[in-house]
């Protein structure tokens, strides 16, 4: 339950002391995570758990590799990648200057990181394609609202080093499966190829003619994009200028010849995989570095519109930061607003598996040895359950049968000297007293198939 502004001060903590006077704290702790970030809590970590897994082994299958980046890169790797001119760049990115002067920020998406550390590491010199999978927090300063935090989760998908649109139609596929297997329904794909630099050249003049035609119906900042990034005019979330922008000449109609035949063979690949895809020709994305395919991945359940996902082609990105040409293509995966859809949808969770032993103790002796047996039993892969701040037997076997527990373990003072162990058949009731060493082939006979083996053994 997300709790009201609870300042607290130091003099709330003497209160009871009437005699000490009340000092006023110039800085009251706020009990508040700041706005727009969350904490995800245990109750739902069953849904985060669900993504994480299907997501682990859809990047194995496809034969991605996991890269983990920093959260802070230099700042201007983002308005180099980003570009300068868009809405995250110009209201969105948390930057600041280290106490050394670097100038940083926190990152706002992944694939500029990825693209550093492509570069950094030399891994032109990999087998192509190289293909990178990564998982974390992203920052964006916006108007907080549901499904839009300033800390937000994303999982990404890049390919480095083919430029074939069969690799195009791979990712979707990919993204298309990931959600299938969290069986969120109601996907569309919206799609759109923007040219490439060539011949985004002609299509940018004719655009630039068409808003200056337009020019005092375009809002104050679309007025500065048509002399900086006239392309940003179509992705203004201003009405007058989605308005403005319905009857723009489209990127699709202005496609050079090789642009053309890649989007189509993308269009023939999605058909041929049943993708549901509309084509979309608005559809320019927040980022400069995209060329020829861009996508978002959008859940339509309800009749609302959510984008659970978004990506293109980046062919110029890994050149204009210094590599060598390297044609890439990629996705991110926005994991909050999954997770939303999951919850809403009543999406299968994932559910640990629960202990169907419990080790009691009663005194010192006996406390000190269940510890040892408990880690004997973990080395096995047996899950036991414990309360081993309790004292009393009752207490414990209370606990024990709360959870519903086949067997109950239970060392005494006796039992800790003797080396034994009681063993508690919690469904007949019977009990018996056995030396240690036999203690595990006890409890696989009477658990049987019942019995919670690990599947991983970490001894
Ligand atoms: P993006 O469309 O900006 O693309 O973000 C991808 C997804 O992250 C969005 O579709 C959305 O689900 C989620 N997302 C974005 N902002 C927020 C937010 N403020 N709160 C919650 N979720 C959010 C990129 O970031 C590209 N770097 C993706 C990419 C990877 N392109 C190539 N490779």
């Amino acid at each position: 339950m997300p709790r009201k502004n609870v300042k607290v001060e130091a003099s709330q903590k003497s209160a009871s002391k009437e005699a000490l006077p009340k000092k006023k704290l110039k800085n009251p702790i706020v009990l508040q995570n700041p706005r727009g970030m969350k904490d995800i809590l245990p109750g739902d970590q069953g849904y985060w758990t669900q993504v994480r897994r299907v997501l682990e082994s859809s990047y194995q299958k496809y034969g991605f590799q996991r890269i983990d980046i920093p959260v802070l890169e230099y700042a201007n790797l983002f308005s180099r990648s980003i570009g300068e001119d868009t809405d995250i760049m110009d209201k969105e990115v948390y930057s600041f200057k280290t106490k050394g002067g670097d100038e940083v920020a926190l990152r706002p998406e992944f694939t500029a990181g990825i693209a550093r550390s492509y570069i950094q590491h030399g891994m032109n010199v990999l087998p192509k394609p190289v293909k990178l999978f990564s998982i974390g927090q992203a920052y964006r300063y916006d108007r907080p609202q549901e499904g839009r935090y300033r800390e937000f989760w994303q999982a990404n998908f890049d390919i480095f080093g083919e430029e074939d649109s069969i690799l195009d139609a791979e990712v979707m596929q990919l993204a298309y499966r990931v959600l299938g297997n969290l069986k969120l329904k109601d996907i569309q794909f919206q799609v759109n190829s923007i040219g490439c630099t060539d011949c985004r050249k002609s299509y940018l003049s004719l655009l630039v003619s068409y808003f200056k035609s337009k020019n005092k119906k375009l809002c104050k900042d679309c007025k500065r994009r048509l002399g900086t990034n006239p392309l940003r005019i179509l992705d203004c979330k201003e009405d007058k200028c989605i308005q403005v922008s319905s009857g723009a000449p489209q990127t699709v109609d202005h496609l050079c010849e090789d642009c053309h035949e890649h989007f189509k063979s993308l269009l023939e690949y999605l058909d041929e995989l049943e993708i549901p895809y509309s084509i979309n020709p608005s559809l320019v994305r927040g980022l400069d570095y995209y060329s020829r395919t861009v996508f978002e991945i959008w859940s339509l359940a309800e009749g609302k519109r959510l984008s659970l996902g978004g990506g293109g082609r980046y062919d110029k990105l890994i050149e204009n930061l210094g590599g060598e040409p390297t044609p890439s293509i990629g996705f991110g995966l926005g994991l909050d607003r999954i997770v939303m859809e999951m919850k809403r949808t009543n999406a299968k969770q994932y559910e640990a598996p629960k202990p169907r032993i419990f080790l009691a103790q009663l005194g010192k002796l006996a406390k000190r040895k269940s510890l040892k047996l408990f880690a004997d039993l973990e080395k096995n892969g047996i899950l036991v359950a414990e309360s081993f701040g309790r004292g009393g037997l009752k207490s414990q076997l209370r606990t024990a049968n709360k959870l519903g527990v086949d067997i109950t373990l239970i060392v005494g003072q006796k039992e800790a000297l003797d080396e034994t162990v009681i063993v508690k058949n919690m469904v007949s009731g019977t009990q018996e007293t056995v030396a240690k060493e036999k203690l595990l082939p006890l409890i696989k006979k009477i658990m049987k198939s019942k019995l919670v083996v690990l599947k991983y053994n970490n001894k």
